[in-house]
């Protein structure tokens, strides 16, 4: 904010809305008056920049993703009482802010009026002016918007510890987006006290709840491209772990006749310990093509994974066992297997080449 307002180089105009809601009243500048050293002002010209058409009441949402209009305004503000209200738009020098959260653009500067649009999580705009209940004035695909000053700001990286909708006690294990980049091998199993909030991300899987919003968000990216990327399995629960790699050395034994030995170490390299699994920590996710099962193991060769190569990165997803780290890692090469280490390291650690231990130092 204050970067903004040093940026001010212009005058100031009024405009009035009719507005149902007391609070935005309240906030309301109802004259020229400068509140900000520097700005120069106009005598305010109510008429001619008065908006007539009242802002209706908005019923969209934003498609349950996050609250983040409930602090624009609500329902139980309205009151049968229309008042005119006035907003100062201050004129700014052009800057580019990024979106914390999915964000409804509108015609007006209150939740009020009607949605142009909506911006996802980390989109670019353009802010021309700052309104003075704290709503910007943007440049909205060519066309003006506004949108809540209280989910845009000037740095570009996206970060979970603001977006997440963890509970503030502590209850949950990720806090910051440092907290993402948790290493869970073999031999760092997850805590007892490991705790996370779940999300659905396709049909009935689910993953830890930031992780869960990037895979969405990421599966509707890759469908807007023609690729359908489907689900084969998330997050697990330790008991599950334990169930499906008891399960392997069975079938490695009866259907390939393997001793116990060789069953168990066969099955280490493909399926991770109970507790041990990035599944268990709701971090993973396997994904495989539309088709079928046949494509699960040459999935590397398919449009799906060259995409993936491409953008998984960008909502912060890599690519975790890759080929010639499996000394390191201690798992074969899963093509399918895509770990949420969040956007601030995901395009990092891709580009380093190293594996997630390696990356991290923690090789033993
Ligand atoms: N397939 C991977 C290693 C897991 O079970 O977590
Ligand atoms: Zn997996």
């Amino acid at each position: 904010m204050k970067r903004l307002l040093s940026a001010t180089i212009a005058a100031v105009l009024l405009i009035s809305l009719v507005a149902c809601s007391n609070e935005a009243g309240d906030e309301a500048v109802v004259s020229g008056d400068v509140t900000t050293e520097g700005i120069v002002t106009e005598a305010p010209d109510q008429e001619e920049e008065e908006i007539t058409t009242s802002p209706e009441e908005s019923t969209d949402d934003v498609s349950g993703m996050n609250a983040s209009e409930d602090e624009e305004s609500s329902d139980d503000e309205t009151s049968d009482e229309a008042q005119t209200v006035s907003y100062e738009v201050t004129e700014i020098e052009a800057v580019t802010m990024y979106a914390t959260d999915p964000l409804n653009v509108r015609e007006g500067p209150d939740a009020l009026y009607e949605a142009l649009g909506q911006l996802t999580v980390g989109e670019a705009v353009t802010v021309t002016g700052e309104v003075s209940n704290g709503w910007y004035r943007i440049d909205y695909n060519g066309t003006t918007g506004y949108v809540s000053g209280d989910y845009l700001r000037e740095d570009e990286v996206i970060t979970e510890d603001e977006y997440t909708t963890l509970d503030s006690d502590d209850e949950y294990y990720f806090q910051t987006e440092e907290d993402y980049l948790i290493l869970v091998n073999k031999t760092n199993l997850l805590p007892d006290d490991y705790k996370i909030e779940t999300d659905t991300v396709q049909g009935s899987y689910e993953m830890e709840k930031t992780a869960a919003y990037y895979c969405k968000l990421m599966i509707e990216a890759a469908a807007a491209d023609g690729i359908n990327l489907k689900v084969l399995s998330a997050y697990r629960t330790v008991a599950y772990q334990q169930k499906l790699f008891d399960r392997n050395v069975e079938s490695r034994m009866e259907d390939d006749g393997m001793t116990y030995e060789e069953a168990y170490a066969d099955t280490a390299q493909n399926i991770a310990p109970a507790g041990g699994s990035e599944h268990n920590a709701g971090l993973v996710v396997d994904i495989i093509t539309e088709n079928d099962w046949d494509t699960y193991t040459d999935f590397d060769q398919t449009e799906e994974f060259a995409w993936l190569q491409e953008h998984a990165a960008e909502y912060g997803f890599i690519l975790r066992y890759p080929e010639g780290k499996e000394d390191i890692t201690g798992f074969v090469y899963e093509p399918w297997h895509y770990r949420y280490v969040g956007v601030k390291y995901a395009a990092d650690i891709q580009a380093s080449g190293l594996c997630l231990e390696e990356y991290l130092g923690i090789t033993e």
